[in-house]
């Protein structure tokens, strides 16, 4: 576990010899907020920055309290904009995503943060996908599908070429593995609102590790992370505390403990950069340290064939990894079904 202090010296070696394009999908408040300043402190603002969010004024306030690198307002060299999306539609993401294309010809870094945590409210999206998996999954997936040739371009230029989805990192385990009957959360029964919200919680990380390891088997030369941020001090930690009825008090205790159990948004980004930095091409699960759970790089393309084994991945074991590569099979193939088109 390495301490805040060597989590900043490393963050602090990042020196790249280009001008980085990163795009932070909830960097307008929480910890996408914390890793796009702090990693546009590391370049002294010298990057092209593309904030994704809701909040367009938000995004104003933060645009315009980010370093600025000397030698004046040359676009060619540096930028920092905002794009407005809500991502719970996967309409809207595709939309987002050809104004990102227009924008960009290469994203060295792609982050992913914004999420959904109410415990309260299970929903259904006008899209018909369960509000949760939408907004902690679906939407990563496309923005991942939509952008991977940019990132390729990145790749193919010798640059960075990584992405990363704070959500739930090596929660994976052979007792749970991942339910290939209710894909999506749509078949089983949906009652119980706390029981749905947490099946969707539970399967949301299941997925982000099928989907991961699939591109980065598809991908050998971009680095696929997968990460858990810890307990930290956000507008999600408030939500995740929200209760109602008879857990009301729950909510109450919780709200008590979790101040003295979490960190600052600042304090967690500069442990996300450090995983972002330091992890070159493969399929990381990373903890709230940044130190990889598990990892596997690929050398070349790899298909999965039907081994049904969770915490395994292609014959490797693989701790806290919570799919399959029978699931990464059948969850790829169902993500892209109900994605598609919309
Ligand atoms: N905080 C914790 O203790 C904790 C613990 C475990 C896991 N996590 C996970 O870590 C990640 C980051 O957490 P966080 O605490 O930073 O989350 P957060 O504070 O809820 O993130 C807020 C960001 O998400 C964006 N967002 C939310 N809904 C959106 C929507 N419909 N469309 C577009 N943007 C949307 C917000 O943008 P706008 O407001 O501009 O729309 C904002 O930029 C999440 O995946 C979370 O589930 C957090």
């Amino acid at each position: 576990m390495p301490t805040p202090a060597v989590v900043k010296a490393s963050n602090a070696s990042f020196h790249p010899s280009y001008v980085p394009v990163a795009v932070f999908v909830g960097g307008t408040s929480g910890v996408g907020q914390g890793m796009l300043e702090a990693f546009a402190r590391y370049v002294q603002g010298r990057a092209h920055l593309v904030i994704v969010g809701r909040n367009e004024h938000a995004a104003a306030d933060i645009i315009a309290h980010l370093p600025k690198p000397d030698g004046g307002a040359d676009s060619t060299q540096w930028t920092h904009e905002f794009v407005q999306c809500d991502v719970s539609l996967m309409k809207n993401v595709r939309a987002a995503c050809s104004e990102i294309r227009a924008k960009c010809e290469r994203i060295n870094f792609l982050v992913m943060t914004a999420s959904y945590n109410s415990m309260m409210n299970p929903g259904v999206t006008s899209e018909g996908l369960d509000l949760h998996l939408a907004l902690r999954y679906y939407q990563r997936f496309v923005w991942v599908e939509e952008l991977l040739p940019l990132m390729q371009a990145a790749q193919a230029r010798s640059e960075d070429a990584k992405v990363m989805s704070v959500l739930g990192a090596g929660r994976g385990s052979p007792k749970k593995p991942a339910d290939l009957e209710n894909l999506g959360n749509m078949t089983k029964p949906r009652e119980g609102r706390f029981a749905v919200a947490l099946r969707s919680l539970i399967m949301s990380s299941n997925y982000t590790d099928a989907m991961f390891a699939y591109f980065a088997a598809q991908n050998p030369g971009i680095a696929f992370i997968h990460i858990h941020p810890g307990a930290v001090r956000t507008s999600a930690h408030q939500a995740s505390t929200d209760f109602d009825g008879l857990l009301t008090p729950l909510g109450w205790i919780l709200r008590l403990i979790l101040p003295w159990i979490s960190v600052s948004q600042d304090e967690c980004a500069e442990h996300m950069l450090y995983a972002l930095f330091k992890n070159e091409r493969g399929l990381f699960l990373c903890d709230r340290y940044g130190d990889a759970v598990s990892s596997l790089v690929f050398d070349a393309p790899v298909e999965f064939g039907e081994n049904n084994e969770t915490s395994v991945l292609n014959g490797v074991p693989m701790p806290g990894y919570g799919a399959s590569d029978l699931g990464v099979q059948k969850i790829v193939e169902y993500t892209k079904e109900a994605t598609r088109a919309r």
